[in-house]
């Protein structure tokens, strides 16, 4: 059972996860989770390592599909709708709910072409003047645009580490996602490049839902409203990010925080 804070105000879910359990072969990762992925907020995922925090993010946009161990029970809507239905466009969800992963991974191409790719197979442009302002407009948001406009050409991974994520978030931002999911998108970043990375989380909450793995406390008291605590694969703890750190109800919440372990 999950301790839910009862001073939440209501928000609007953009997500909802209902019991949902996850499992390599038959070793249970994930045990009966519920949450409510709130619209325009940013929610962190804390906990130590190994109790499954990318796992339950990896369940959001079904990457856990491209993993043939896993199995995942229990179900998760995107405004209602069943991402597990086997109807649905698993290509369509994940440009839906983007993903931004540890370490930056663009594409062996230019930089034009990271941010374009997406928006010409989805089909979000007409010509090269609608995908040259997609990719400009991508690339402004991100915060990318004023260092990469001369040098489109070259390659995305002639970048530095953070500008090579500030691209792979442009990337996701390039296909009109409603949900970014980040798992640990600093942790391969000195602190000038993690700066960065937050204050672009800043700039892009309020219009997307962002989920935020994290090991930094730090970092999730910077950027989010709300957290998650998971442990052993239960998520044991759920309120206002200010709250969960000054006043945790559960003792394991509680000794997580105060460096008893993780
Ligand atoms: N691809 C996988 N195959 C088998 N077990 C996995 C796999 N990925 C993660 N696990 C296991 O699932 C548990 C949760 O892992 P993970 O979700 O990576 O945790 P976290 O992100 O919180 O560090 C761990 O016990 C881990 O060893
Ligand atoms: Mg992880």
């Amino acid at each position: 059972m999950t301790v839910v804070h009862d001073n939440l105000e209501d928000t609007e879910a953009k997500m909802r996860a209902h019991d949902v359990n996850v499992f390599y072969g038959s070793k249970q990762a994930i045990d009966s989770v519920s949450i409510d992925i709130p619209q325009k907020y940013v929610t962190a995922f804390i906990g130590p390592s190994g109790c499954g925090k990318s796992t339950f993010l990896r369940c959001l946009n079904r990457m856990n599909d491209t993993i043939p161990a896993a199995r995942v029970e229990g179900e998760i809507t995107l405004d209602g709708e069943n991402i597990y239905d086997p109807k649905l466009d698993v290509v369509q969800l994940r440009a839906r709910v983007g993903m931004v992963f540890q370490k930056p991974n663009p594409f062996p191409k230019s930089i034009y072409e990271n941010i374009a790719y997406g928006p010409k197979i989805h089909g979000f442009a007409e010509g090269k003047d609608e995908l040259d302002a997609i990719v400009e407009k991508s690339l402004r948001r991100a915060g990318l645009w004023e260092e990469v406009k001369d040098r489109l050409t070259d390659s995305g991974t002639a970048l530095s580490g953070g500008q090579q994520q500030r691209l792979c978030i442009a990337r996701a931002i390039a296909v009109d996602p409603e949900v970014i999911l980040m798992d640990e998108p600093c942790s391969a970043l000195d602190p000038i490049a993690t700066a960065k990375i937050e204050e672009l989380i800043a700039d892009l909450s309020g219009r997307y839902a962002i989920v935020i793995v994290t090991h930094s406390m730090q970092q999730a008291a910077r950027v989010s409203q709300r957290t998650a605590f998971f442990h052993l694969g239960k998520m044991v703890e759920y309120g206002r990010t200010s709250d969960i750190f000054t006043n945790p109800l559960e003792q394991r919440t509680q000794d997580y925080i105060t460096g008893r372990y993780g």
